[in-house]
């Protein structure tokens, strides 16, 4: 460790120039000796990134260190996030409270400075904070009263359509959208129902001095994209959080709510995602829902039809309270990612959310990876078949512009997708069986769906018992959905080969 690291970390370590020799060599030793973490105690300002709208993101880590074991905190404008984890030798590692095998922060300190990657992709770096190094002070607005906020009456049936964060992240502009949504028609989702064409985070640029939210240059007229994407029989989506910034450092909505509500509905928004991000530094979560309420009362005094998507990770029991606040749909957890673990992890974890879906307002176990490559086209359709099942929002996550006929089988399928939108909107609920899970979802016309998927390393055989579908009568017609074809139940059983990760999808009617 080099002096100029104790020193400039001398606040917390070494305290001021008072310390005595003795207290200095010792502490010295310490860092020094085999076995002993470096010290990394101290406040420490990450360079951040430059924004779309020209402002600069700064991170400040504050960090306790007992041996190598090391505690802290991590704020930006965006978030607040308690971390731990242990220093080995000049290495760090530092979790956050979701999970204990990946760190969030990994590195190590070379020459003074913090060098490593966020959750062991996006390279960062930070140094020890100066006095100049302080985040702004944002004064609380205590959130309203409780009430009820009518139903827009939208949302009938689970909202389809495309969102451009899972694959483009901050990499979506006017262009990519537009191009979209030309795709969307072209490639026949318009038509399979996938009509909402929404731009997540990132479009955000400053407020001007009335306050009114800006667009940054990736999207030089809001309202010119609007008339475009409407004119193909879409509809738009954008995004905003109740929080002073957004997940990725933007401006929110807070204190802006009735103005933001009012130049999302003068633009044509038709949607609108709202994510919790930097609310968290603000409000426990005891007060969501009247946090949320307050942008539901402000969508509804715009008298425009917008759905509102509630983005709070299933936080609060959002389920309970979603519809209460105008909300059409809910998160019921963390980010998916494109991967198997983490698609059924998301579809599991909101399966005690079931008894409260319904008709205009939805569990939403987030976003379609379908497409984007990470996971076999037998996973993508066990994906599908979920998302289906469970009655969730199917919001597409891929590049609808260039889909392999795969990619294109999986979304645009009919059955499929009739199963999601029925308008019953019951969400099935899993039995497991050893490596087995069987997902039962009746539907309007007295049919059933039911899903067996495979959660097993190896190919295994799949059997229905017609009497666990609660049909009221011997089945008279049973249609596997993905293959398109009838299929027959000897006696009260149909069995079938299911691939590893792969599913069985039927539709199964009584006489
Ligand atoms: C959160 C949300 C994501 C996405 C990003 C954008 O992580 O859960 O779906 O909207 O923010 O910053």
């Amino acid at each position: 460790m080099s002096m100029t690291r104790a020193n400039l970390n001398g606040r917390s370590i070494l305290g001021n120039a008072a310390k005595t020799a003795v207290g200095l060599s010792l502490c010295l030793m310490l860092v020094t000796l085999p076995g002993f973490g470096q010290s990394l105690a101290g406040r420490w300002a990450a360079i951040g990134r430059t924004l779309d709208n020209g402002e600069q993101e700064k991170t400040i880590l504050e960090l306790a260190q007992t041996g190598d074991q090391l505690t802290g905190t991590m704020k930006s404008q965006s978030f607040s996030m308690d971390l731990n984890g242990t220093v080995t030798g000049s290495h760090f590692e530092l979790f956050g409270p979701r999970s204990k095998t990946r760190p969030m922060l990994a590195g190590d300190l070379v020459n003074g400075e913090l060098h490593g990657t966020v959750f062991g992709r996006r390279p960062w770096t930070a140094k020890p904070a100066t006095a100049a190094d302080q985040l702004p002070v944002i004064s609380y607005i205590e959130p309203p009263p409780l009430h009820n906020v009518a139903y827009n009456g939208l949302a009938k049936t689970p909202p389809m359509g495309w969102n451009s964060w899972n694959l483009f992240q901050g990499r979506v502009d006017d262009q990519t959208v537009r191009s979209i949504a030309d795709a969307m028609v072209s490639s026949g989702m318009r038509d399979a129902g996938y009509v909402y064409v929404n731009i997540d985070d990132t479009w955000e640029g400053v407020r001007d001095a009335a306050g009114n939210i800006q667009t940054n240059h990736k999207f030089p007229d809001m309202k010119a994209l609007a008339d475009y994407v409407h004119s193909k029989g879409l509809k738009l989506g954008i995004y905003s959080g109740p929080g002073p910034r957004t997940c990725a450092g933007y401006p929110g909505s807070y204190g802006h709510e009735e103005q933001d509500a009012k130049t999302f509905a003068a633009w044509g928004i038709d949607y609108l995602k709202y994510d919790w991000c930097s609310a968290a530094t603000i409000y426990k979560d005891a007060q969501l829902q009247p946090v949320y309420q307050k942008m539901g009362d402000a969508l509804a005094s715009t008298g425009r039809p917008i759905v509102y998507s509630l983005c709070e990770y299933g936080r609060g029991s959002v389920e309970k309270w979603g519809p209460e606040v105008g909300g059409n749909l809910w998160r019921t957890t963390d980010d998916i990612r494109d991967e198997w673990s983490s698609m059924i992890g998301n579809v599991e974890e909101q399966v005690p959310t079931a008894p409260y879906a319904g008709p205009g307002h939805w569990n939403d176990p987030d976003m379609l990876e379908i497409g984007n490559g990470h996971m076999t086209d037998d996973e993508y359709r066990t994906h599908m078949s979920l998302w289906a099942l469970v009655a969730a929002p199917l919001l597409a996550g891929n590049d609808v512009r260039s889909m392999t006929a795969a990619t294109r089988e999986i979304l645009l399928n009919k059955e499929v997708i009739a199963i999601d939108q029925d308008p019953l909107g019951k969400q099935a609920s899993p039995v497991k069986n050893g490596g087995l899970e069987t997902w039962i979802k009746p539907l309007a016309d007295g049919s059933v769906a039911v899903g067996v998927v495979n959660l097993g390393s190896a190919e295994a055989q799949a059997s229905i018992n017609s009497r666990d579908l609660k049909l009221g009568g011997k089945v008279k017609r049973a249609r596997d959905v993905w293959k398109h074809q009838d299929v027959k139940f000897t006696g009260e059983t149909y069995t079938a080969a299911v691939p590893s990760h792969g599913v069985l999808l039927l539709r199964v009617s009584a006489k």
